[in-house]
């Protein structure tokens, strides 16, 4: 949602700025726009739609050498040109783009009416501007600190002032907003996926700082403007990996990476000699790890099935009462929070707005949250008192691929470091760790049935509406099964428990809805496959996942076989061939599967 890209520097901006929003597209958004600082002073150009449509609209004389860029997803007042970023004071004199929300614009809006200032747009953002313009402040930062000083609110911001043309002045509370330094230039960006191919070298803002960057350097300063010290540091990241090279989208980019990222997240945290994972980030000694009574994880969308899937193995493996719940519904039913739970955060881009607030709730109240993050130094990584970091490399699609399969494993580690300090044995612990050696190799034997699998998801997706059925390990699979389906192929497809089925929904299936089933080799097969029987006799079209040599007794149906692991592990396996099936039914349906209609990658707003 919403992506800042701003530089100064010896170059034209614009065309880099352009390049920027297009890197940032898959976030989400409605509208985009530009400002540019040139000889003649600010010059704005915005509209809603797609930064093509921004780009094809530029002015044929569109220069400047410093500038701000904006993609917009709409919260206050609809997706148009007027709202669109940047906004302006009403002397044109200055430029600001802005992540985030301010809470008391509402009253802010009143105010500047009152004394007489024409607001044009419906947005909070249009208020900085003016505030920026009407501060006495002598420098650029001080302009933008006082107007600060008057917010509520969360914000990542960039503005630019005619009056100081060798300089964007940026800031940062709750929205991620970085510096990149170049060679005698430099950029800003809320996301490094908006300037990587530039630069590697940046400094992130921490929240209430605010920074002066001009061509050759930067200064960082506190809320009280008293410069701090802050150095850039150059990231081990290839910016290929925000190509999607010869992939027709990220999503499959990310999907055939699962195996190498998988290795990743593994390597060096596999201890075979104790049957047992070292997770040096958890910053937590043996006599603390068993003092953990109960685990709570917290996270969103395909994050929180992830996280029922971990408190499984949590609860298997280490015989701790486990639960996963949604994050955006844990801080509003004013949660107990209690000493001895190990709360556990889980979030690929580590910006999750919902997330953030409940691991911010939880240390309020003195509990203990680690971190399950993909995006290094993100806002929830740094909030937590430790963690794991997934290494699953950028994620750029919305539908989460990679880096749901490495949250997944580091659940596993988890489970395993927490159940070797109890009562999981060496034997057991060296069992599952040949396991997860051997999946990457696995996941690998899945993906190469991705033909088979296209067929199937051809079928699928010529009906309205779908199930997606499981049971105990595999119902967390069954959500995020349906999770992915109605991201990308906007279909109606729901999850349940196989066991519920006879209590309601029963009722809806027929020849037109078929159901997806995760029937894997364990204790409950006899009775899932029961369940096959009374789908199929109501004509009901099935596709099961599950394992080879599985018998399904004689039910009709499209079978879509894995490889054996250890049970524990079973649920990554059957997550694989969902991701395909969505991928391909809504590359049947023509849907754009990396940016899927109304959703954002990174949901940073409440
Ligand atoms: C959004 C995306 C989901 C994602 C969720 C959590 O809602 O559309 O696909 O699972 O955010 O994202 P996170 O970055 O916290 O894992």
């Amino acid at each position: 949602m919403c992506g800042i890209v701003g530089y100064v520097g010896a170059q034209q901006a614009a065309p880099l700025l352009l390049e920027g929003l297009t890197r940032l597209e898959h976030r989400g958004y409605d509208s985009a726009g530009l400002a540019l600082l040139g000889g003649t002073g600010i010059k704005v150009a915005k509209r809603a739609g797609r930064v093509r449509d921004l780009t094809e609209g530029l002015p044929k004389r569109f220069a400047g050498k410093a500038g701000i860029g904006h993609t917009r997803w709409a919260t206050h007042g609809p997706a148009n040109d007027v709202n669109a970023h940047p906004h302006a004071d009403a002397k044109g004199r200055v430029a600001v783009v802005h992540n985030g929300i301010i809470d008391n614009a509402g009253a802010l809006r009143q105010r500047l009416a009152d004394e007489g200032v024409d607001l044009v747009s419906d947005t909070d953002t249009e208020v900085l501007a003016h505030l920026v313009a009407a501060s006495e402040a002598d420098t650029l930062e001080g302009k933008v600190g006082a107007a600060l000083a008057q917010i509520e609110g969360t914000y990542g911001l960039a503005v630019l002032h005619a009056d100081f043309p060798d300089r964007l002045v940026v800031a940062r509370n709750g929205s991620p907003l970085l510096i990149g330094v170049g060679e005698r230039e430099m950029y800003v960006a809320s996301d490094l996926a908006a300037i990587v191919r530039h630069t590697t070298t940046v400094a992130h803002l921490d929240d209430g700082e605010i920074a002066t960057v001009t061509a050759t350097g930067f200064t960082t300063y506190g809320g009280d403007l008293r410069p701090v010290s802050r150095i850039a540091e150059t990231v081990d990241v290839d910016p290929a990996s925000y190509d999607a090279g010869e992939h027709d989208s990220f999503m499959h980019k990310e999907m055939v990476e699962q195996p190498a990222a998988a290795e990743r997240v593994l390597r060096g945290r596999l201890d075979d000699r104790f049957g047992t994972a070292h997770l040096g980030g958890l910053n937590m000694d043996a006599r603390e790890t068993r003092a953990i009574r109960r685990v709570k994880i917290l996270g969103c969308g395909s994050a929180y099935y992830v996280g029922q899937m971990g408190a499984s193995l949590v609860e298997e493996l280490a015989r701790i009462p486990a639960d996963a719940e949604a994050a955006s519904e844990f801080r509003y039913r004013d949660p107990v929070i209690e000493p001895d739970t190990l709360y556990v955060a889980v979030s690929q881009s580590g910006e999750t707005i919902d997330t953030l607030l409940a691991v911010q709730e939880i240390r309020r109240k003195g509990g203990r949250v680690i971190g399950l993050v993909n995006v290094v130094g993100s806002a929830i990584a740094r909030e937590c008192d430790g963690g794991i970091y997934l290494h699953a490399g950028p994620e750029v699609a919305v539908a989460s691929t990679k880096a749901l399969t490495n949250m997944f494993l580091g659940f596993t580690l988890l489970a395993l470091q927490l159940g070797r300090v109890r009562d999981l044995s060496i034997a057991d612990g060296k069992r599952l760790i040949a396991g997860l050696e051997r999946l990457p190799a696995q996941i690998q034997e899945v993906l190469d049935r991705e033909d088979e699998i296209a067929e199937v998801a051809e079928r699928l997706a010529a009906a309205d509406s779908l199930f997606f059925v499981g049971r105990v390990r595999g119902y967390p699979v069954a959500r995020e099964g349906a999770q992915k389906f109605k991201e990308i192929s906007y279909r109606h497809a729901e999850a349940y428990q196989t066991s519920e089925l006879k209590h309601g929904p029963l009722a809806l299936v027929s020849e037109e809805v078929p159901t997806v089933a995760i029937v894997p080799d364990d204790e409950l097969t006899e009775r899932n496959v029961g369940a096959l029987h009374e789908i199929a006799a109501r004509r009901g079209p099935l596709v099961v996942v599950t394992h080879e040599g599985v018998d399904l007794g004689g039910v009709e149906c499209v079978r879509i076989d894995v490889p054996r692991n250890e049970r524990e592990l079973d649920p990554i396996l059957l997550v694989v061939p969902l991701q395909l099936l969505s991928y391909h039914a809504a590359l049947r349906l023509g849907h754009d599967i990396d940016k899927p209609r109304n959703l954002a990658k990174s949901v940073t707003v409440e």
